[in-house]
């Protein structure tokens, strides 16, 4: 039985969010950054992969060799600073599928708005990857869990870089069966829905906007 929360604890991880976290690391910085340790998460994320064999040849012989197992993985983003985890998970697993979950948070309610829902077919078949940096209310990723769902997705995990334990709470009460897996569990969220200590707005860090 997976663990529904999976703080990825590596010292690798921990040093590269810390970076990451300081006001001071460059929108570059933070990008490289984040691109490094979105690898060493998909790591951790996809260890339990299933695995098959093929009959090669290796210069000295044939072997049974391990390959994975069924349909490529799908990659959901959710829109807009998915996107920076996305590319780093990319380079690891090239052949995966990818979507995107265009939801905005109505700063008044926190509530997430759907502007855009592009996935990839045969979700059913898939393990999904659900990726947004910040889980903070929890109120956006139980909505694109929701969505995907509804287009079959029944295999998904939720990737993250930092979450606050309400966004933890709000998604073990919608989604039970969606492991989560983050660099770091932090103290709260502020009155305006801001991770703290967090890092600030990750999109805003890593595209450099304001
Ligand atoms: N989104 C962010 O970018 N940062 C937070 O702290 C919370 C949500």
């Amino acid at each position: 039985m997976t663990e529904h929360l999976t703080i990825v604890s590596h010292p690798l991880v921990q040093h590269k969010l810390s970076i990451m976290r300081n006001k001071d690391t460059s929108t570059a910085g933070f990008r490289r950054l984040l691109r490094e340790i979105s690898l060493l998460l998909a790591y951790e994320v996809t260890r339990g992969l299933e695995l098959t064999t093929t009959r090669i040849e290796t210069p000295l012989g044939p072997m049974d060799a391990p390959i994975l197992d069924g349909k490529k993985l799908a990659l959901i983003s959710i829109l807009r600073a998915g996107n920076g985890l996305l590319d780093g998970i990319l380079e690891l697993i090239p052949a995966a599928r990818v979507g995107f979950v265009g939801l905005y948070r109505d700063p008044e309610t926190l509530q997430p708005v759907q502007y855009y829902y592009k996935v990839p077919a045969e979700l059913e078949d898939r393990m999904v990857i659900v990726v947004d940096p910040m889980l903070a209310t929890g109120n956006s990723s139980a909505a694109a869990i929701d969505l995907l769902k509804k287009s079959g997705a029944r295999n998904i995990a939720f990737l993250c870089l930092l979450a606050a334990p309400e966004g933890v709470a709000r998604m073990r009460e919608a989604h039970p069966d969606v492991p989560i897996f983050t660099a770091a569990l932090d103290e709260k969220l502020n009155d305006h829905g801001y991770i703290v200590p967090g890092l600030g707005d990750a999109g805003d860090r890593m595209f450099g906007t304001k």
